[in-house]
């Protein structure tokens, strides 16, 4: 079983081929494919185990197994067991035990350092475990990086906002910077943290002259048990029309959503043709297609490279 659980474990080539069959699916969906064509490619049952909302990564991960032709399994938290008590170890014993292929798991826990990817025959795939990893977030991120650019070995990225409180910043600084690009962090000192290696810290106004992709992070209030709100935060941390203006016209604007509106990010913002959040959405249902591909083939990279 191939699994993808976090950006760590990924190597460069296995993300290199992940960016390649994905563009690949950018492409069919834009010539118009008849997508029956990929039905045919893998077969499978798949499963999204959500226990934190979500829109994007849930209707995506549907999404792209559905254009695949997988078969999905209905779950959510207020209708299952979970309401009785049952794990999140259980839930997973569960579904494999019904015979699912794929495990699509959300969390607010660390969910992989509870759980042993041998204790399944199923593929496990990190949809998001608390603070520490979101993969496949990270790498529709890449995809979007690599569309604009043509490459991410030398790129800037500066990372901005609730650092502390974020998997996505920690999935996007390894995928990052095992592809060679160089990862910044701005952050106020409430929203620092020292576990994230390689990637250095900068004053946000002065990044943003050279940056060339500037990822916006959610300000994550529901995770803030102990710190309180940041007062005019838009003001200090948050990208509004006076940062756009210091910002290269070349640069791009990411942010992972659901965005804060007014707060780490305003209208205008998302009006500027430099921001590619949507364009993130998008590309979010092609990379969880090759995502979902590449573990039902077993981890198997050449199957997939001549498509
Ligand atoms: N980016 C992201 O994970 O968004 P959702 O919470 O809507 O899935």
């Amino acid at each position: 079983m191939f699994s993808i659980i976090s950006t760590k474990e990924l190597k460069a080539h296995t993300i290199e081929m992940l960016l390649r069959r994905a563009q690949f699916y950018v492409e069919q969906e834009k010539a118009g494919t008849d997508q029956s064509l990929f039905t045919h490619n893998v077969e499978g049952t798949v499963v999204n185990l959500f226990f934190e909302p979500s829109t994007r990564t849930n209707l995506s991960f549907q999404m792209a197994a559905n254009r695949l032709g997988l078969r999905t399994l209905d779950f959510t938290v207020e209708t299952s067991s979970v309401r009785k008590g049952e794990s999140v170890i259980d839930s997973l014993q569960t579904v494999n035990a019904l015979g699912v292929d794929i495990a699509i798991v959300r969390h607010q826990l660390d969910w992989p350092a509870l759980v042993s990817k041998e204790m399944f025959n199923m593929a496990l795939v990190n949809a998001g475990s608390g603070t520490q990893e979101h993969p496949t977030q990270a790498l529709l991120d890449a995809l979007t990086m690599q569309q604009h650019f043509g490459r991410l070995r030398g790129l800037t990225i500066t990372i901005v906002g609730d650092v502390l409180h974020s998997r996505v910043a920690r999935s996007n600084a390894a995928l990052l910077q095992t592809m060679g690009a160089k990862v910044q962090l701005a952050a106020p000192e409430e929203y620092k943290t020292s576990d994230i290696p390689g990637a250095v810290w900068v004053e946000f106004d002065q990044a943003l002259v050279e940056t060339d992709v500037i990822m916006m992070l959610r300000v994550q209030h529901e995770r803030h048990k102990t710190i309180s709100a940041i007062a005019n935060y838009n003001d200090y941390y948050g990208l509004n029309q006076r940062r756009l203006e210091m910002l290269s016209k070349d640069a791009i604007i990411l942010h992972p959503g659901p965005v804060n509106r007014g707060f780490e990010i305003t209208d205008e913002v998302l009006l500027d043709s430099r921001c590619k959040i949507l364009q993130q959405v998008r590309n979010g249902v092609a990379m969880r297609m090759a995502v979902l591909e590449l573990c039902l083939q077993g981890g198997k990279h050449e199957k997939l490279v001549s498509a």
